[in-house]
């Protein structure tokens, strides 16, 4: 709608190294998929346009990344967020075990004075490898998104574009409802 406010919503992407960070926002944003490795360094943006319950938004999805000796902007970024996806790969048991970590780090970087009704959601990556390889089960995960306060938890696979749009939907729901309580 012409003359509408548009709404910016700063959303970050966090978890290990190699879970599919880029990979889940490469699907989103441009349909693709690549199968090869590589690292991101430091951190970088990609604007989303979005349309939730008739409001326009922009959603500015943070890819960071996950290996710390590439974390070369230190994480003054955090700073601002709307929500935070914590990204762990189901075939990866400490990237599982790392969410925790990821979570608080991010609380005390990004300065959150109400840590325990901020939104985060959980993402279990790499669903379509075959299902002897899968190390987490969706029990597991479920418990762990409960515990941490009932959390909206996916699975999805980047690499068949598995749940991706779910996923960020919701990520935008929740990224604009702590935008218009922090207003
Ligand atoms: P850092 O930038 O180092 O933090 O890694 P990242 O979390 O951004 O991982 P990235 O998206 O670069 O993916 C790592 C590897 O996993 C790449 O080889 C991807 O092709 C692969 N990959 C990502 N998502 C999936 C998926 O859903 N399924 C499968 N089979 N492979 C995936
Ligand atoms: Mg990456």
């Amino acid at each position: 709608m012409a003359g509408q406010k548009k709404t910016l919503l700063k959303v970050i992407i966090l978890g290990d190294t190699e879970v599919g960070k880029t990979s889940l926002m490469q699907q989103f944003i441009n349909g693709k998929f690549s199968q090869q490795y590589k690292a991101t360094i430091g951190a970088d943006f990609l604007p989303k346009d979005m349309i939730i319950d008739d409001k326009n938004i922009t959603m500015q999805i943070w890819d960071t990344a996950g290996q710390e000796r590439f974390q070369s902007l230190g994480v003054a970024f955090y700073r601002g967020s709307d929500c935070c996806v914590l990204v762990y790969d189901v075939t990866n048991l400490k990237s599982f075990e790392n969410l925790t970590s990821w979570r608080d780090e991010f609380l005390i970087q990004a300065n959150i004075k109400d840590p325990d009704n901020f939104p985060f959601i959980i993402i279990g990556n790499k669903i379509d490898l075959e299902e002897g390889k899968r190390l987490i089960s969706t029990k597991k995960a479920q418990a762990l998104s409960n515990s941490l306060g009932n959390l909206p938890y996916f699975e999805t696979s980047a690499k068949e574009s598995v749940n991706i749009d779910q996923a960020f939907e919701v990520v935008a729901r929740c990224a604009l409802k702590q935008e218009e309580i922090m207003e």
